[in-house]
């Protein structure tokens, strides 16, 4: 499903060349769970940003069911991410202005392929598989910080992605509700055979992973 070869990011910097992921190879199945762990500065954003076509590696390739997302056109790559790969975010990200629902339906505004009723259909089925059908009206600033998670975990599902990507999706959030969020990313990457990526800080919540991949000064040690 996922199949990372040789990638390398490498940032110039003033202070020289910071080499933050080194060749790394690296395979995931389809439909499991992986947390990536390991310490701060040890290039698991970086990484991340690589396999979800955010930010160009500068050597080697990411396959994605088996494209080469790197090489594809600019449009191309932003229509491939937008339809198959989902992204959460550490910090809340949804658009202030628009109602639950409206940041839920935008993906699939974007690709265009769907009407405004499927559109809005869908994006309500999206927010009651995560418990916020009810708070489909209601704006950012009137939801919990656990439910704006919420929201953008509901968004990140709009299109079907066959992979979802959390770079350290929960660590803003308190304990509980943190658990909470990572149940309910398992079990809707359990029952929807989503492959799930998640960097996590939390080692107790890795180890819910099927596979943790240990990262350390930027390449993946065994
Ligand atoms: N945009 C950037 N410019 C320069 N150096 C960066 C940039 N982003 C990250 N780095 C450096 O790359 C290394 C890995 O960073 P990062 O991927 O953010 O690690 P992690 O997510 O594990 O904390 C660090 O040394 C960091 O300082
Ligand atoms: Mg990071």
């Amino acid at each position: 499903m996922l199949a990372c070869r040789g990638l390398t990011k490498q940032y110039e910097t003033d202070r020289g060349p910071v080499a933050a992921v080194r060749s790394v190879d690296l395979d995931i199945e389809s439909g499991c769970y992986a947390a990536i762990v390991g310490r701060s500065g040890s290039g698991k954003s970086s990484l991340l940003g690589m396999i979800g076509g955010l930010s160009r590696p500068t050597g080697g390739r990411v396959l994605i069911g088996g494209t080469d997302i790197w090489a594809l056109s600019e449009a191309g790559a932003a229509a491939f991410r937008n339809a198959r790969i989902g992204f959460v975010f550490q910090f809340a990200s949804l658009l202030p202005n628009l109602r639950a629902l409206d940041n839920v339906a935008l993906p699939a505004r974007l690709a265009g392929t769907m009407s405004r009723r499927a559109i809005l259909e869908r994006a309500l089925e999206r927010l009651a598989d995560v418990g916020l059908d009810s708070h489909a009206e209601a704006f950012p600033f009137e939801l919990s910080s656990g439910e704006q998670r919420r929201v953008a975990i509901a968004r990140a599902l709009m299109n079907d992605p066959a992979l979802l990507l959390g770079d350290e999706p929960t660590s803003d959030l308190d304990e509980q509700t943190e658990r909470e969020i990572m149940a309910l990313l398992r079990d809707i990457s359990r029952s929807r055979g989503t492959t799930l990526v998640l960097v996590t800080h939390n080692l107790a919540l890795a180890a819910q992973a099927q596979r943790i991949v240990h990262i350390a000064d930027g390449v993946v040690v065994p």
